[in-house]
């Protein structure tokens, strides 16, 4: 880095590359042609304007939000009983999940079939029916129509008036229900019915991944995090499919050693692409190649509270210290050593989205596990000690994006293929997934 005092005044770069290069690339951004979005380099180089067009990200809701995937809507553990619901959505459409009496799990979108309101205000509760309040249209927790009121017309004077037409059915009317998948204790939905199994979405190999975390022993709810997120939904799945930057970003990491470009790892796709588990094994922290020069790295940084290192192997680990899986395009699922979440991309706009963490343990561990739990989760969240780094990062990459919308990324770290790999000096899930992207968006 240069140490050379800068007077502000004159561009640190010379006037005439940064013409061309912005000519050049007005060409493309002006280009109505589909085919013409990407440039012709390759995968590797992502146009800064699959993040900043508000048309394309419309297209995104429809082809990756809407149709032929599975969206994560939450776990089991938080509608534990019959009655229980909460709302949420895929991508920026309003969904309740229900646990009807019958003990199953129901996906229906929070739009009222008669005149469309968004009829469910509530986060989460439990209930015996819903109601619309607007004409107070009753549905079950299916989202059959079970009650309209005046349906027959309202008798006065001797006559009967108005009233819904004679052939009306109810059973025709109903909430518009989503195709539902379980797995493990993890809710899936889909508005598209002809999707594929949840298990030949996922793919043998993160499906096996994905088993690890969740084995079929009964989850337990311990809290939410929140935060809103200035910047494209797509930085998300990006921030997790980058092993490059948790080294050298985040300062706890690298000091602690909970993930360095040192630490044994691998990193595998599904056969598209589009999903990925990052897994790594924690070294010793402390000095040394990956260490030297990183101005993240604090040698001398200790914690005042030794118990956010209190780490404990667990047995169902089976050697990883972290997984970190990507499943596209609607969620994160997190071990980092104790701490183990879910984390729900829900995006608002070509520039936005909600990130809501959702912590959990098992119904088996000890008391002292699940307090271990709590504590390393303030490793995570908006103010998480190490994910604060992220949303920042996330957020100023998007003004870049948004400042010159005709330049690109660079994703080239360990080529421009897309394979798995045995450690993670490279960028190649960020490759698979743009390499998947533009399949689905024909870009
Ligand atoms: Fe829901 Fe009329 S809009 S009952
Ligand atoms: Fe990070």
């Amino acid at each position: 880095m240069s140490t050379t005092p800068q007077t502000g005044l004159e561009p640190a770069t010379p006037c005439t590359s940064q013409a061309s290069d912005r000519s050049e690339a007005f060409d493309r951004h002006d280009a109505s042609d589909t085919s013409e979005i990407w440039p012709a380099e390759g995968t590797s180089r992502i146009p800064f304007r699959v993040y900043t067009d508000a048309d394309l990200y419309r297209r995104e809701l429809e082809q990756c939000f809407y149709r032929g995937h599975w969206n994560y809507v939450g776990l089991e553990a938080e509608v534990p009983n019959p009655g229980d619901f909460k709302r949420t959505v895929i991508g920026e459409r309003s969904v309740i999940v229900t646990r009807d009496a019958s003990g199953e799990i129901n996906v229906v979108e929070n739009v009222c079939a008669h005149r469309g309101m968004k009829f469910c205000r509530e986060k989460r509760g439990n209930r015996t029916d819903f109601h619309c309040p607007y004409h107070q249209w009753n549905y079950d927790l299916k989202g059959n129509l079970q009650g309209v009121p005046f349906r027959r017309g309202v008798k006065q004077d001797g006559k009967v008036n108005g009233g819904m037409p004679k052939d009306f059915k109810p059973e025709d009317h109903g909430l518009t229900k989503l195709k539902v998948a379980t797995r493990g204790g993890v809710i899936f939905a889909s508005f598209d019915h002809e999707i594929e199994s949840l298990e030949a979405f996922l793919g043998p190999e993160i499906c096996a991944y994905f088993d690890r975390l969740f084995d079929g022993r009964k989850l337990k709810l311990l809290g939410y995090n929140k935060q809103r997120i200035p910047g494209n939904w797509k930085l998300m799945q990006e921030n997790i499919k980058d092993p490059y930057h948790p080294g050298l970003l985040h300062t706890w990491f690298v000091t602690f050693g909970l993930w360095r470009a040192d630490n044994k790892s691998r990193l595998v796709m599904d056969e598209h692409g589009r999903h990925a588990a990052m897994i790594s094994t924690r070294g010793q922290g402390g000095g040394g190649e990956v260490t030297s020069g990183v101005s993240s790295f604090k040698e001398t940084m200790s914690l005042n509270d030794m118990r956010f290192l209190d780490i404990v192997q667990e047995d169902w680990w089976k050697g990883p210290t972290a997984v970190l899986m990507t499943l596209f395009p609607s969620v994160i699922l997190q071990q980092q050593v104790n701490s183990v979440s879910t984390r729900h991309i829900q995006p608002r706009g070509h520039d936005s989205f909600d990130f809501v963490w959702t912590h959990f343990g098992f119904e088996d561990d000890t008391e002292e596990m699940t307090q271990r739990r709590l504590r390393q989760a303030n490793l995570f969240g908006p103010a998480g000690f190490v994910s604060a780094d992220d949303g920042e990062a996330i957020e100023c990459s998007q003004e870049g994006f948004e400042q010159k919308p005709w330049h690109r990324v660079l994703a080239e770290l360990g080529g421009t293929g897309v394979e798995n790999t045995d450690h993670m000096v490279t960028e190649t899930l960020i490759r698979g997934m743009y390499a998947y992207w533009r399949r689905v968006m024909g870009v």
